[in-house]
C-alpha cells in the first residue's frame, strides 16, 4: 500500500468529519490521544473543532495527512503545533499523532515520522517534542524514528481508578 502525504490540506467540511471519525476510532482503539475510552464522536467533535481553529490559514499550526493511494482513505495525521512564544518558535511540538486502526502495524505510523521530520528539516527546525503516555509502549515507536526520552512525570495520566500512566516527553533533535 502506498501512502500519499498532504501538508496543509484544505480543511473543508469532508476533511473535518473524516478527521473526526479517525480520531474516535483511534480513541476507541485504546490510543492515547486526548482521551480515555470510550468516547463519542461528539465528544471528539468539541476537541477538533478547537484543534481546526488553530490550523493554517487559520491559525500558526500545520497539518499534516496521509492517505491510502488505493483507497483514497484518510490512513493518518499529525498536527505541528507551534508554541505562539517566539523564544520557541525554532521548533515544533507534534499533536495528534494518529493512523486509524484499521491500519495500524503496516508502518504507516513510521512513514508517518519519517514524512514528518522532512519537513521539519525543509522547514530548517531545530527539533520536534512530543508528550506521550506511559504504558502503551509507545517509548519504543518513537524510539526506532530517532527520538529520545527526556522527560517524565511519574503517574500524572489517571487513566482509570488504580491505572495511573506517566506523563513523557520525547525530542527529536534536529541539529
Ligand atoms: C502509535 C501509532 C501512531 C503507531 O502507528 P502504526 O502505523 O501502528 O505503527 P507502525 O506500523 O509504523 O509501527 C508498528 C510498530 O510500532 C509498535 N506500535 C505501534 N503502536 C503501538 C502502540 N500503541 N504501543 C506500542 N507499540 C506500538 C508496534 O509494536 C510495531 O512494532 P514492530 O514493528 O516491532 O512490531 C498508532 O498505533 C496509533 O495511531 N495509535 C493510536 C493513537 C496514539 O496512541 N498515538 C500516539 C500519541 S503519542
Amino acid at each position: 500500500m502506498t501512502l500519499i502525504f498532504t501538508l496543509d490540506p484544505e480543511l473543508d467540511p469532508g476533511l473535518r468529519a473524516e478527521i473526526t471519525a479517525l480520531w474516535t476510532a483511534a480513541s476507541n482503539a485504546g490510543g492515547a490521544v486526548g482521551f480515555v475510552r470510550p468516547v463519542t464522536e461528539e465528544e471528539v467533535w468539541v476537541a477538533a473543532e478547537k484543534q481546526f481553529a488553530g490550523i493554517a490559514p487559520a491559525g500558526p499550526d500545520r497539518l499534516l495527512v496521509a492517505r491510502e493511494a488505493e483507497s483514497g482513505r484518510l490512513a493518518a495525521l499529525l498536527v505541528f503545533e507551534s508554541m505562539r512564544f517566539e523564544p520557541m518558535d525554532h521548533w515544533r511540538l507534534l499533536t495528534r499523532v494518529m493512523v486509524h486502526p484499521d491500519f495500524q502495524g503496516r508502518g504507516y505510523g513510521s512513514a508517518l515520522l519519517a514524512e514528518t521530520e522532512r519537513v521539519a528539516r525543509e522547514w530548517g527546525l531545530a527539533g520536534l517534542r512530543l508528550y506521550l503516555r506511559g504504558g502503551l509502549g509507545l517509548e519504543s515507536f518513537y524510539g526506532r524514528s530517532g527520538y529520545v526520552e527526556v522527560g517524565r512525570v511519574p503517574g500524572t495520566i489517571r487513566v482509570g481508578p488504580g491505572d495511573d500512566r506517566d506523563d513523557v516527553t520525547m525530542w527529536l533533535d534536529l541539529r
